[in-house]
Formats: structure tokens, sequence, C-alpha cells
């Protein structure tokens, strides 16, 4: 809604200015328009014309694939080692047709690796790619040479192995490549993994029976059903007309008339999607990117915007056998179609509740705001704080276990400006305020992406765990590339 105010506005300014004045790019006179000229690649007036690429419905017609869990290499005491290996290989997404794909231990996508809170995990890093890789683990508290940033680079054949103590709650977080320039392209083309955090409390729902993961994404495949990303790639990020879950086409969940429990993860480039059952019943969101929300919140819509994740728990006891429900978005494309059984659970599971409740001291709350963020611009001339990403240059400094308020703009530009999902590497921030009030209560818990639209200014309260370089970044992974991302040194 706000982001078609701002059009209007902006289309009324540019009308009054042209009545009034043929020079524009002298006057600049709300510093709205990046100056640089080169629009070629959108159309001036829409220049954030993503919304014409409909993605397609999901016609159920196979089952989901859910990913395999990760073998240990072995375990000795509380240290365990894992294999991870960044590989070239060729699946089968359409009938019969081997489309060319990259994955972790796997042809494409990867396996979901479940950690334990206190564990010391030793993972063997491996680079089987013809390119360089980085391997990042997003949400994760993890020290800086650690973290898998775009310094980070592991040469083709190459291998590291790196070591870090699991040291948050339970959650739901993903891994993914981060070379400079170069994250879009290889995330478009399969590389994408889940991690679980798990801790020592039982959970009540089980993998893979009640309790599945959606790796949600959207792609463009050529004539010959391949990933020519070099051919589709928008630097506004790219969207595709082809929906893929847990690299799934067409997918469709059977699920027991019992609660089930879907972690969503957004690993599109740049679509956002707005999630909704096609009864309109309210589900409930139980954790954010971070982990388990103080309580549960009930909702008929959710959005993820790139990178972000949300667990949901959907009744199906509500939900007779055979009925038509369907996960769909706010527009009504279906993405999953339920197929309900009528096989009854024993148990109404109860989801568990955080061991330590989130809440914001008073002490933060009245602190002022020591960094200022601003994201600026679309194409290739996305900015924050006017900068473009320079590897060679540390943007902020913070220190070690001290919290410091971040205020986050989005500047709007002349076309209104587009939603930013803009992300902190190596921590778990909590939102103090959006455009001055409190947030909405699923986003109160954890946090490692914030979406903003147009015009919003959130304030977050950031804490590093841990040392070393650290980037914040728009999730936009061809903004990312083009350099919408800056560094911060904890010391
Ligand atoms: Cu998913 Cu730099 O992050
Ligand atoms: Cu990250
Ligand atoms: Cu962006």
């Amino acid at each position: 809604m706000k982001r078609y105010i701002l059009m209007t506005l902006s289309l009324t300014f540019i009308i009054v200015l042209g009545a009034c004045s043929n020079n524009l790019g002298n006057m600049n006179p709300f510093d709205m328009m990046d100056s640089s000229g080169d629009r070629s690649e959108g159309s001036m007036m829409m220049g954030h014309g993503h919304s014409d690429v409909p993605l397609q419905h999901s016609t159920g017609e196979n089952e989901l694939k859910i990913p395999p869990i990760l073998q240990k290499d072995k375990e000795e005491g509380n240290d365990v080692y894992y294999t991870i290996e960044a590989q070239k290989g060729q699946t089968e997404i359409f009938d019969g047709i081997q489309t060319k794909t990259l994955g972790y231990n796997a042809s494409f996508l990867g396996p979901v690796m479940k950690l334990k809170k206190g564990q010391t995990v030793h993972i063997k890093l491996i680079n089987s790619l013809d390119e360089e890789t980085t391997f990042h683990w997003h949400g994760l508290i993890i020290a800086g040479d650690a973290d898998g940033g775009p310094h980070d680079v592991i040469q083709p054949g190459e291998e590291k192995e790196i070591t870090f103590v699991v040291q948050q709650e339970r959650a739901t977080l993903w891994f993914h490549p981060h070379p400079k320039g170069k994250t879009a392209k290889q995330v478009f083309e399969g590389l994408a993994g889940l991690m679980y955090i798990e801790d020592g409390m039982d959970d009540p729902y089980v993998y893979g029976e009640n309790d599945f993961p959606l790796i949600i994404q959207d792609r463009t495949f050529n004539d010959q059903k391949q990933l020519d990303y070099e051919a589709v790639k928008n630097a506004d990020g790219t969207m595709g007309e082809t929906l893929l879950i847990n690299g799934t086409l067409n997918p469709r969940l059977t699920v027991n008339q019992e609660k089930v429990r879907l972690r969503l993860l957004n690993g599109s480039n740049m679509r956002n999607y707005t999630f909704k059952l096609s009864n309109n019943q309210s589900f409930q969101q139980v954790a954010s990117d971070g982990g388990l929300l103080n309580e549960p919140v009930e909702l008929t819509e959710l959005q993820l915007t790139p990178s972000e994740r949300a667990e949901i728990v959907i009744d199906f006891t509500k939900i007779k056998e055979n009925e038509d429900v369907k996960l769909i978005t706010d527009d009504g494309t279906v993405l999953l179609p339920f197929q309900v059984n009528d096989k009854e659970s024993k148990v109404q599971k109860e989801m568990l509740k955080p061991e330590n409740p989130i809440t914001i001291s008073d002490e933060i709350m009245k602190k002022e705001v020591s960094k200022e963020i601003v994201l600026f611009g679309m194409m290739h001339h996305v900015t924050i704080n006017g900068k473009k990403f320079d590897p060679n240059r540390i943007d902020f400094t913070q220190k070690k276990g001290e919290t410091e308020v971040w205020e986050i703009y989005n500047k709007p530009d002349m076309m209104g400006g587009m939603i930013h999902p803009f992300h902190i590497h190596g921590t778990q921030f909590k939102v103090i305020s959006i455009n001055g009030e409190e947030p909405p209560e699923n986003l109160q818990g954890y946090k490692d992406t914030i979406a903003l639209d147009p015009g919003d200014k959130a304030k977050i309260a950031v804490k590093f765990e841990e040392k070393g370089v650290f980037m914040y970044h728009c999730h936009i992974l061809e903004h990312e590339d083009n350099g919408m991302m800056g560094q911060i040194k904890v010391e």
C-alpha cells in the first residue's frame, strides 16, 4: 500500500517538476534520485517492475522431497565432525530431463545439518566446483574467520576446516555461498542447505513426519530445462516463474490429521512471499529467524523476504480427510497443496517455549542510536550509507558482547523504492521499533534479517558474541552482489 502512495507522490513530483523546470539533473532537490543516469536495465517508470513475473501454481503432482539429515563423520565426546562438499551435478527436476545443478553433498541443494547447543563442531569444507566459493552459515553465532563471508574463499579443489561451539538456542538456520559478486548465481544454481540448532529439550515434532522444512525458491529454466543464470539475471533481483520447494517441481505434501510444523525458508534471490492457507484458516507462528518466539502468534498471513525463516504450526485436526487445503500466497498462487490423510495423531502437540524469554531491557530501550544504516537505490546503483562494498574497508566497529542500537532506514527514491531485507552476519538481533512503534508480535523474537518497506526506519538491538569481520547487507542477492553490503569489525 505504502509503496503505491510513494509511487503516486513521486509521479506527482515528476509532473510538477516537469511543468516548472526541465533541469531535474541539477536540482536533485531531495537527493532522491541517483544521478548517474544508467537506468537502461529497467524502464524508468517501472523501475521496480518485478511484480510482472508471476509464479506458476503448483499442480501438486509430486510429493515434496525431504532433504536428508547430514550424517556425522565421527563424534568424540563433545566434538562432532562433519564434511560439506560443494559440488556439481545433474538433477531430474523435470521428468526424464537432467538439469545441471549445484549442491552440497548432493547434486542439488543440501542436507539438513543438525547441531546441538554446547557441541564443538568441526566441519571440513570441500570445494569441488569449477569456481571459487565460500560456505556461509546464515544466522549462526560464530567468529568472523569461520563465518564464510567473501574473504573466506576456498579455491576449486581445495578444502578447509572450521571449528566452532554452538552457543545459541534451537533455531532453523541455513547455509549458502557468499563469494564476492557471485552469490546470486551460485544460490540460483542450487547451493543452499539447512542447519537446525537443537538443545537438550525433547521436541514434540518428528522430522519428515509432522515437521517439514520448506525451502521456497523461484527459478527460470530455459527451453532445454537448464538454469542459465547469465541469461535471466536481473540486477534488481532475479525472479523466476517456476516454483521449487526443496527442489521439487509442482510439490504436494501429505500430512495426517494432526498439528504439523512447517519450517519456511525464503531461499529465493529476490521474491517476497506472503503465505496463507487457501481456506483462510489461521496458523501459529512459533519461531522466527533465530528461534522460538516467547508465545506462539496466531496469524492468517505471514510475509517472508529473502533469507527470512519462520516456523509455523498448522492444525490439520480441523481439516477433514481429502479436504482441499493449500498453502498459497496472498495473491492466490498455489505453492503447496496438502493431501490430508485420516490418520489421527494421539497427542495434541504443544510447542516448546524458549528457555530464556526474549526481552529488551529498559537500559537498551533508552540507548541512543550508535549506528545508522541507510539503504538506497536500485539495480546497479544500490548502496549502504552511500557506499558500495569494498572488501578492504571496515565500515563500522563494535565491541564484542556490547549491545548497540542500530537504526536502519530504507530511503525511498523517485520510483518509490522497494523492500530491502537487511541482514547481519554472526548475530541474532532484536527489533526495538519500526517507525517508532513496537514491532508486531512475530517480530519480537530473534531476527537476523529485517524487511523494510520504502520509507521504513527500524531500530534494532545488536550484540556480537564473537570477534571478527562480519558482513551486513541487503539479502536480495543481486543487490548484495552489486555492492549493497558493508562490513563491521568486532573486537
Ligand atoms: Cu544469507 Cu550474507 O547472507
Ligand atoms: Cu548471513
Ligand atoms: Cu536490496
